[in-house]
């Protein structure tokens, strides 16, 4: 079979050489004659492979001491509200930015939620000579007692991506479901941090949560247990059943990073293949993208054929040629091209010449 290239947003494409083990050792997982799918969570030989996945994820991620890491149940938008619940307590008030779909929905079910508390939002894009360009707001200037702000630095969707850093007087927590590890952050900055798994991580459903020690100091409202920060913390991740296949392949996605040179040696590749795919994308006048340059997404391109007609036409010809998933989300229409961290070079290449010779063919 000649290669397929899975442009797909999420649940995304995995490294291949994670696949392959994991098929290798689907029956048979580290000698126990079953798949690591069948034994018990609390056997001491998954126990090992837990704290291996967290050893590696503090070592790639550099997560300062005084972080817990979960790896928790229910996904990203799972955080939305444990991020309320755990943080809001009765009479508190919180800042939502939002700068794109992800971030106004995280907004909607904190709405949703708080009760009696308050939760105040700004939207921080605009349009700059009919591009997208966020504009982040001095928070120092705001007078208010705000538990915390969130925000999400990469909108999967719009294909915005926030590289400045959130300058806050409260805890910053950030949705990196797009954009964990795929370039280098500083963990330090931030009250917690959560991401979905199924992009630079491992299969959907698993969320892992990396929260600062006194975050937990804060009142909490009432929840269910399974997405109580504290209790998760208590019982490392295992107040009931973990999603233990997904735990393993993020064990293993975390090994793979690791033995290719970890974070810092993916974001320059990661920064050549949004590079290579932006270059094309401006140098023809077939296609055009809608986000200013500093705020265009390193993982999620979108981008729009001029003329629209032609769609259908061209993901029909980008299929054949094995490059798959690049329609856009249904609310903004248009392409996508996701390029996480298991997205080889070759693969962008691919696209490129693809969309060169369609556009020439097209035009
Ligand atoms: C930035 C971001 N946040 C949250 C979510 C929601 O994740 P889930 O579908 O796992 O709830 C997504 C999903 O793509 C996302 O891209």
């Amino acid at each position: 079979m000649s290669a397929i290239y899975n442009f797909c947003a999420g649940p995304a494409m995995l490294p291949t050489a994670v696949m392959q083990k994991a098929q290798q050792e689907l029956l048979d997982w580290n000698g126990q004659g079953v798949s690591v799918m069948e034994i018990s969570h609390r056997s001491k030989e998954f126990i090992a492979l837990t704290e291996q996945a967290e050893s590696d994820l503090r070592e790639l991620m550099q997560i300062p001491a005084n972080y817990h890491v979960l790896f928790m149940h229910g996904g990203g938008r799972g955080q939305f509200s444990a991020v309320v619940n755990n943080f809001l307590g009765e009479q508190g008030r919180a800042l939502y930015l939002v700068s794109g779909q992800w971030s106004s929905a995280a907004l909607a079910e904190a709405q949703k939620l708080a009760g009696e508390a308050q939760i105040d939002s700004r939207n921080i894009v605009e349009k700059h000579n009919g591009l997208n360009t966020v504009i982040l707001p001095d928070l120092h200037k705001i007078d208010a007692d705000y538990r915390y702000v969130h925000y999400c630095p990469n909108e999967t969707v719009d294909g915005i991506e926030i590289f400045d850093e959130l300058d806050s007087p409260w805890p910053i927590i950030a949705d990196l479901s797009s954009t964990i590890m795929s370039r280098e952050i500083d963990v330090s900055r931030y009250g917690l941090i959560y991401a979905g798994a199924q992009k630079n991580i491992g299969p959907s459903g698993l969320s892992i949560v990396i929260v600062r020690d006194d975050m937990l100091k804060l009142p909490s409202l009432s929840q269910s247990s399974i997405m109580d920060y504290r209790l998760q913390v208590e019982h490392g991740s295992m107040f009931n059943t973990p999603p233990t296949f997904a735990w393993y392949l993020a064990a293993e996605v975390f090994a793979w990073l690791k033995s290719i040179g970890g974070i810092a040696s993916i974001a320059k590749v990661n920064q050549q293949k949004a590079q290579m795919l932006y270059q094309c994308i401006d140098g023809n006048a077939f296609y055009r993208n809608g986000v200013i340059a500093a705020n265009r997404s390193q993982m999620n391109v979108t981008f729009q054929l001029v003329n629209e007609a032609l769609d259908g036409e061209f993901l029909k010809q980008a299929q054949i040629a094995g490059l798959v998933a690049l329609k856009g989300h249904r609310i903004v229409g248009g392409m996508r091209a996701s390029l996480y961290n298991a997205m080889p070079l070759e693969g962008v290449a691919a696209l490129v010449k693809f969309m060169n010779e369609f556009a020439a063919k097209h035009s």
